[in-house]
């Protein structure tokens, strides 16, 4: 394999405020400076993968813009391969980002040239060979479901894939069964799950949670549960991850990075709860700096941390 990851998704321009709270309907609030950064699910995974040192490379689509420039220099400065970057149709897709005082973030997504990423592109010839050519491959939902229905059938045999269905929709069973694992948190889990386990809403363990999502199919299922930490569960059982406390300053991107991170260690050979327990602490970092990608530290600054 000439990559130990190949990331699937989006590439956005995060316009990003920060706020004291945020406004209601017909509300206006005034914030923080505007600050204009790379971001988008699969772009952050990618530059957090290749930061700890895994050759990685991304396939995505941007407008043919300054944001898509932007998107396309942070991924060479990491190091990512962007042969799969692929230029044009629309504008480079933008997140609205607000931050409050506590890290949480509220984001708004206007797709433009993700949304435009097509299961023809997955065919076709950058992305075709980098699929054969990758031993794990990670994708989110900002870009088409078709086009990541496209990416499950061209995985290469042995290959992994790792998907966080984020933003949540309904999966068709395809793709359900290709993941390994399927990477959710608590509101991802409960629009996966209909709010509906056992005919109550979501309410039990997060235990009950993973057992409820492995019966769709995936191979594996890793609840990300905030300051509570993590639950990983395969067909051998389930295990908790603990959290790595530390100060939240900006959440954004760290559940890109935590999946990122995962998905590495366990293109490595690393068992799901080990790599989970490493990914926790990449994410751990990740949150005590601002931004996405800027705040994504490298393998020594996660030995280090
Ligand atoms: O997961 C964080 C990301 O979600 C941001 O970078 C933003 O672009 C949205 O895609
Ligand atoms: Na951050």
């Amino acid at each position: 394999f000439d990559y130990d990851l190949l990331v699937v998704g989006s590439a956005n321009a995060d316009l990003v405020i920060c706020v004291e709270r945020r406004p209601g309907a017909g509300e206006t609030v005034l914030g923080s400076d505007l600050a204009l950064h790379p971001g988008g699910k699969g772009a952050n995974q990618a530059v957090a993968a290749a930061r700890l040192g895994a050759r990685t490379a991304l396939l995505a689509r941007v407008g043919d813009d300054a944001h898509g420039r932007l998107l396309l220099d942070s991924q060479r400065a990491a190091g990512v391969d962007t042969a799969g970057v692929l230029v044009g149709g629309a504008p480079t897709g933008v997140a609205l980002i607000t931050v409050d005082p506590s890290g949480d973030n509220s984001i708004v997504v206007s797709p433009g040239a993700n949304g435009r990423l097509t299961p023809d592109d997955i065919r076709a010839a950058p992305a075709a060979a980098l699929l054969t050519a990758s031993r794990v491959v990670s994708a989110q939902l900002e870009i088409p479901l078709e086009t990541v229905t496209e990416v499950v059938r061209g995985l290469r045999p042995g290959a992994r894939f790792v998907l966080n269905p984020s933003p949540p929709r309904e999966l068709p069973p395809d793709v359900l069964a290709a993941c390994d694992p399927l990477i959710v948190n608590e509101h991802e889990a409960r629009v996966l799950l209909g709010a509906d386990v056992g005919g109550t809403a979501v309410g039990g363990t997060p235990e009950e949670w993973a057992g409820a999502l492995l019966a769709l199919g995936p191979r594996s299922v890793v609840v990300t549960l905030g300051e509570d930490g993590a639950l990983v569960a395969d067909a051998s059982g389930t295990a908790r991850v603990p959290a790595v406390k530390v100060n939240a300053v900006d959440t954004t991107g760290a559940g890109d990075a935590f999946t990122a991170a995962l998905a590495w260690r366990l293109g490595a050979g690393e068992s799901l709860a080990d790599s989970a327990a490493y990914a926790a602490r990449v994410g751990a970092v990740a949150v005590t700096r601002q931004g996405a990608q800027a705040s994504f530290p490298t393998a020594d600054e996660v030995a280090a941390g």
